[in-house]
């Protein structure tokens, strides 16, 4: 029996969709290929990898615009509320006149095989939309979240340089020609009212508010909160696993704020990471580099910092450096707010400071004093797009002196939970900053982790390197030079 209330409303291309009947794990990518038959947007890893399956998501952020990639593959269509879904079916002008992006693909032969391309158009098609001038290191970031496995990247990124740097004036374009009809048409889709959609086995639910979210929550205590689906679009696509019912947040204004007073930097649940990112780079640089850093482009464009805590994984890259910076989360449910620090929320493998008809509503992160020296280790197999076998993130208040008056180390991948070294913390405290206090602290990480071996790294491979980290930590603030040291991996 069908107990719906409203529907999801959103533009496709030029087209108006509304939907008053969906499953609440309905891929977007599913979506577009089965149902619209626009099978330009192509599946290859169906897990937020490839970016073969990217398409552009326009959504309002205050009275802009915003156009962003996104992967189709792992975002929910229940998601797309108010939004404008732009596809590469969408780029050529109608007598089939390419767009400048596409053009440059051809011009400069970066394709093959054709697969991975209308991923890569898309990409290089935000880059072109919201940046006029890019540089290597912006086409580069642009395209972290796209592999090709033929024609190689030099072709395309030429491509896109070739396109930076003759920019047509006058060119067709389907975005930059409706932007403000666009805009007026998704404030109008904007709810403020909660919308359920329900066909009786299954339900999704998007609140309109917090309120309305804690309200839904103490109604379905155990419902699977989704807010940019960069974990649990896993959940469906590789594990096929039933959600039901399921919690649209990403569309909730009160938890898309971020604030930055002289007390800190709050951010809302919702926030993604690249809207995160201007603030978190200004007041954390160190914070900021590891954060580019962290899935592609895509992934950064989806998934959230609220959400990152909230699943609670030991290999999740934003927890270290908070815990380290001494940050909080609030959680809010009908019975009120509470706020607890990070470190504590994380209790352990599987298990949080959270009841049921809990959410994550903010993250609050404290000042950095001028002189704390702050550093983020991100170690993974590949530099781009790719899990943390080990993240470390260390910050230290020295006097005068030279001596550690206070040190704060948290690491993700070496426990079941991320976690503060707290034995290597009073190694160092009161000693002066130099490498033979850092030497005699090293053997310390041995008594605060355990850490396991998988196949991201051996437990031996974990704590070497969590050693030596804090070693490039001391090299890196002091200006020292160390002598080479060899050691063995014993496992
Ligand atoms: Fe690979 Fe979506 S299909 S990222
Ligand atoms: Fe074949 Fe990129 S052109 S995978």
């Amino acid at each position: 029996m069908t107990q719906s209330a409203g529907s999801i409303r959103f533009i496709l291309n030029d087209r108006e969709v509304v939907l008053d009947s969906l499953k609440p794990t309905s891929t977007l990518l599913d979506f577009l290929r089965l149902e619209r038959r626009l099978t330009g947007t192509k599946e290859g890893c169906a897990e937020g990898d490839c970016g073969a399956c990217t398409v552009l998501v326009g959504r309002l952020s205050g009275d802009d615009l915003v156009y962003e990639g996104v992967n189709a593959c792992i975002r929910f269509t229940g998601s797309l509320n108010a939004t404008h879904v732009v596809t590469v079916e969408h780029l050529a002008a109608k007598d089939g006149t390419l767009h400048p992006v596409q053009q440059a693909m051809v011009d400069y032969h970066g394709s093959q095989c054709g697969f991975c391309t209308p991923g890569f158009v898309m990409s290089l098609y935000g880059l072109w939309l919201s940046n006029d001038n890019p540089g290597r290191a912006d086409i580069e970031k642009a395209l972290q979240g796209n592999l090709c496995r033929c024609t190689g990247y030099e072709p395309i990124i030429r491509a896109a340089e070739a396109v930076a740097q003759a920019r047509p004036n006058a060119v067709f374009d389907p975005i930059l020609k409706v932007r403000a009809d666009v805009r007026a048409k998704l404030a109008v889709m904007r709810s403020q009212e909660t919308i359920t959609i329900s066909d009786g086995d299954s339900t999704l639910i998007i609140p309109g508010s917090a309120a309305a979210l804690a309200d839904t929550l103490a109604a379905h205590p155990m419902a699977t909160i989704v807010a940019g689906s960069t974990d649990v679009g896993l959940w469906v696509t590789k594990q096929m696993r039933a959600l039901n019912p399921v919690i649209f947040i990403n569309g909730i204004d009160d938890l898309q704020s971020i604030r930055r007073t002289e007390d800190g930097l709050s951010i809302g649940a919702g926030v993604s990471y690249s809207a995160a990112f201007s603030a978190i780079s200004e007041s954390y640089p160190a914070f900021g580099r590891m954060l580019d850093r962290l899935g592609g482009e895509q992934v950064r464009n989806m998934g959230t910092i609220g959400g990152n805590i909230a699943n609670g994984s030991p290999i999740g890259d934003s927890p270290p450096p908070l815990i380290a910076l001494g940050a909080s989360v609030t959680l809010r449910s009908t019975a009120g707010q509470r706020t607890v620090p990070l470190e504590d929320y994380f209790i352990d493998y599987g298990r949080q400071d959270r009841t049921p008809g809990e959410f994550v509503e903010s993250i609050f992160i404290p000042p950095l004093p001028k002189d704390d020296r702050f550093a983020v280790y991100k170690i993974s197999k590949r530099r781009d797009e790719d899990i943390s076998a080990l993240c470390g993130a260390f910050r230290m208040t020295l006097d005068r002196e030279n001596r550690v008056m206070d040190a704060r180390i948290a690491f993700g991948g070496m426990a079941g939970t991320p976690k503060r070294a707290k034995t290597v913390e009073a190694a160092l405290i009161g000693k002066t900053w130099n490498e033979e206090t850092v030497t005699l602290a090293q053997p310390a990480f041995e008594i605060d982790f355990q850490p396991l071996t998988d196949w991201r790294a051996t437990a031996a491979y974990r704590t070497l390197t969590a050693k030596n980290l804090l070693l490039r930590f001391f090299l890196e603030t002091s200006g020292e030079r160390a002598e080479i040291k060899r050691f063995e991996v014993v496992a």
